[in-house]
């Protein structure tokens, strides 16, 4: 029996969603979860200060008692974002970070960024304040091919992006691809970039082969395998540009089983023995710490959690939910296609 203990991790990046949902999947996070960026793609999304105000109301009565769990809000950026009203509410030290989703890339994102241009007031404000921008880094144009997004993204919207406001601090969210890896590698102090559990695990054949497998397809869409191996690197790599961001974004079984599935794979339920598993197959189970409980708080500058984390590596495989029963209907754990030995000891 192998155990090893961590500083309690957070997840950078999580979909909690409202009302039913909400109760059924926050305590799958705070489980093993000290913290998240909580995702602000709701209907109607999370604008203003005041909605996420009440959201994290929503969210902490929405803890089962003796959970301790800290919401870290995001706004959505929208072309009608007022910069003052993102600059109070991160003095206040509610909102942590400001999301932008391009109109159209993703789920709820309808409301989110046409131009850049429109927003750059904000984008400006944010630089001057250090709020950090938390972007879903894949273009929209129909004519660009849904495996290239990211690259292209990352070319003709953030590079420029970051060369005219140098000071903004930036996460590129759920990386899939070496571009992106190798971009948040050398962008210095003000560039970090996520990696979800699930975009070590798989790769597009996961989704393709032997049938449409609807649980593996969220976005950005898993990649090629070279890809999915340079995530592995710069993952275990222990470099502080790259931390655990999930991207845990459930919807109930119905939705994701459907002629037109959503985007999303839900991995808050077993996202730590997965990690485990990860790392120590790469050798480098001396940097989960590094990667899912210290590189996300230095780059938002907030401290590493004091309370730990023990997993265990048991003999035998051990056995995780299929699905979570929500009053919101079912949704499916992810899984990893292969036997996991670690467990998270409670
Ligand atoms: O797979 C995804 N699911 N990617 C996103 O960008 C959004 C998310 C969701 O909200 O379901
Ligand atoms: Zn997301």
């Amino acid at each position: 029996m192998t155990r090893i203990t961590l500083r309690r991790p957070d997840d950078w990046h999580l979909h909690l969603r409202d009302g039913a949902m909400l109760k059924g999947v926050l305590p799958e996070t705070a489980r093993h979860f000290a913290r998240a960026i909580i995702m602000p793609n709701l209907v109607p999304p999370v604008v203003t200060g005041d909605q996420a105000a009440a959201y994290r109301d929503r969210i902490l009565a929405a803890l089962p008692e003796g959970m301790a769990f800290e919401p870290l809000m995001t706004l959505y950026l929208t072309e009608g974002t007022d910069p003052a009203d993102v600059a109070a509410a991160a003095a206040s030290g509610l909102v942590k970070a400001v999301k932008l989703y391009p109109a159209g890339a993703t789920t709820n994102s309808h409301s989110g960024v046409r131009d850049l241009k429109n927003v750059m007031n904000v984008l400006e404000k944010m630089a001057e304040i250090g709020l950090p921008l938390c972007t879903h880094g894949e273009v929209t144009d129909p004519q660009v091919d849904i495996f290239d997004r990211e690259a292209v993204f990352i070319d003709t919207v953030l590079d420029p992006l970051r060369r005219r406001l140098p000071e903004l601090r930036v996460v590129m969210e759920h990386i899939t691809t070496e571009e992106g890896a190798a971009y948040a590698a050398e962008g210095g102090a003000n560039l970090g970039a996520t990696i979800t559990t699930h975009h070590l695990i798989i790769n597009r054949n996961h989704i393709l082969v032997g049938g449409i497998k609807p649980h593996y397809y969220c976005l950005p869409v898993a990649k090629r395998e070279k890809h999915r191996l340079a995530l592995r690197r710069a993952a275990t790599s222990g470099n502080p540009a790259y931390f655990l961001g999930t991207d845990s974004a459930p919807h109930v079984d119905a939705l994701k089983e459907h002629a037109c599935g959503c985007a999303g794979c839900f991995t808050a339920t077993n996202t730590m023995p997965l990690l485990a598993h990860v790392f120590e197959e790469d050798g480098a189970l001396d940097r989960l710490e590094a990667f899912a409980s210290l590189n996300g708080p230095a780059f938002y500058r907030l401290p590493a959690n004091s309370a730990t984390l023990q997993l265990v590596k048991h003999e035998a495989p051990q056995t995780f939910p299929e699905k979570i029963f929500t009053e919101a209907g079912p949704v499916t754990v992810f899984n990893p296609g292969f036997p996991v030995h670690w467990h998270v000891e409670t």
